[in-house]
């Protein structure tokens, strides 16, 4: 069994900066390991699992296990007609991962270069960027029961993905271990540059028709020029989902806002652009205490140094009750809420 540590500081294991620490603390670097903590007991009362922590808020302290994944390894798994079967260990750099497929002669992961966090932690929330979210080039995962030992694979229908969203987030939320993921990256590979940001990036570089990895750069020096660098401004990416409304709220909130972004989804129902709202409120570039909303990105919420987790809380309530005040909108928190009072809560 891998040692357990007690009182281990979280400010560095978090992208946003915040001061907690985990009370026990366990690194997993493979699937005997963790199915050893689950033999003993160790997993038995109160756990949190830790990827790369780009999208968790610390509250407080962590009272039960926290474990931090660490399992690595990357592999071609299956030369398919269709696709290269690729996959990886669940505590791989997602951006590393990314850059090594493409590497490798395997595109289709390119969009979503430079999203931080771990590979593990990629399908909880279903990343996505810039026209692809990683539904659509996921293949399977294998998870262990943290209350069993027993471990399974999930295929896409079993994660049950949505906008941001699966399985993991909600029905089946701290329950499984992410051990590892596999991706179906298409062998017929054509460039998604349904964004105008991304296809206007290319043209300004010259490029008529791009490669997987000009593609991976253009989206790179975008996410560059728009987002934080975690290393140098805490933060947690976009901090609020972009609101999806019903047809009816969407056909009134298009009378109302004409002019505000407002993207038809097919079926009457709308998704609204977070960062207008926020925008059009007047919070980019404010601080709200020691958070600061980024003066590039209004949906990007930052560490504007010695902020806590009580900060992050007290300025995205500021920044939803004044777009619910204004718009009538109810903005959702993107990251995941923990520790202070023993446990998991919702934002
Ligand atoms: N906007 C403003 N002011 C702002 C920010 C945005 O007016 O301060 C407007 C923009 O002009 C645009 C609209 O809002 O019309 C949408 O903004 P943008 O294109 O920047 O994308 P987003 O919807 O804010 C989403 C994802 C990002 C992803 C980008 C690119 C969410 C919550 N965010 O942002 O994901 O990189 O699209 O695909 O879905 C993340 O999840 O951490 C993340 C960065």
């Amino acid at each position: 069994m891998p040692p357990i540590q007690t009182n281990v500081p979280l400010q560095s294991l978090n992208t946003f900066g915040l001061p907690a620490v985990a009370r026990r603390f366990v690194r997993v670097d493979g699937l005997a390991q963790a199915q050893a903590l689950v033999a003993a007991g160790a997993l038995a009362n109160g756990r949190l699992v830790l990827g790369g922590g780009s999208n968790t808020i610390f509250e407080g302290p962590i009272e039960g296990l926290l474990l931090h994944v660490g399992i690595r390894g990357r592999r071609l798994v299956e030369a398919r007609e269709t696709a290269w079967v690729v996959e990886a260990g669940a505590g791989e750099n997602w951006h590393d991962f990314v850059r090594w497929t493409l590497d490798q002669g395997w595109p289709g992961l390119e969009n979503l270069s430079l999203i931080p966090g771990t590979v593990g932690a990629a399908p909880i929330q279903n990343i996505g960027a810039y026209g692809v979210e990683m539904a659509a080039r996921f293949d399977s995962l294998e998870a262990l029961d943290m209350d069993t030992g027993r471990s399974r694979r999930f295929d896409a229908a079993d994660c049950a993905f949505g906008y941001r969203d699966s399985c993991f987030k909600r029905a089946e939320r701290g329950r499984w271990l992410i051990t590892s993921v596999r991706f179906a990256l298409p062998r017929k590979w054509t460039p998604v540059l349904d964004y105008a940001d991304v296809a206007g990036e290319l043209r300004a570089c010259g490029v008529a028709r791009p490669t997987a990895i000009q593609v991976a750069d253009a989206v790179s020096a975008i996410r560059r020029r728009k987002l934080p660098d975690p290393s140098q401004l805490g933060n947690a990416g976009s901090f609020f989902k972009n609101p999806v409304l019903d047809p009816r709220s969407a056909a009134a909130f298009r009378q109302a806002h004409p002019t505000a972004p407002c993207h038809d989804l097919g079926d009457g129902s709308a998704k609204l652009a977070a960062g207008w709202l926020i925008d059009q409120c007047g919070w980019k570039g404010r601080a709200i205490g020691p958070v600061g909303v980024y003066a590039r990105q209004a949906l990007v919420l930052v560490n504007l140094g010695g902020a806590t987790g009580t900060d992050v809380r007290e300025a995205a309530a500021a920044i939803q009750a004044s777009v619910a005040a204004t718009y009538g909108v109810a903005l959702e928190p993107e990251p995941v809420f923990v520790g202070g009072d023993g446990g998991h809560r919702p934002a």
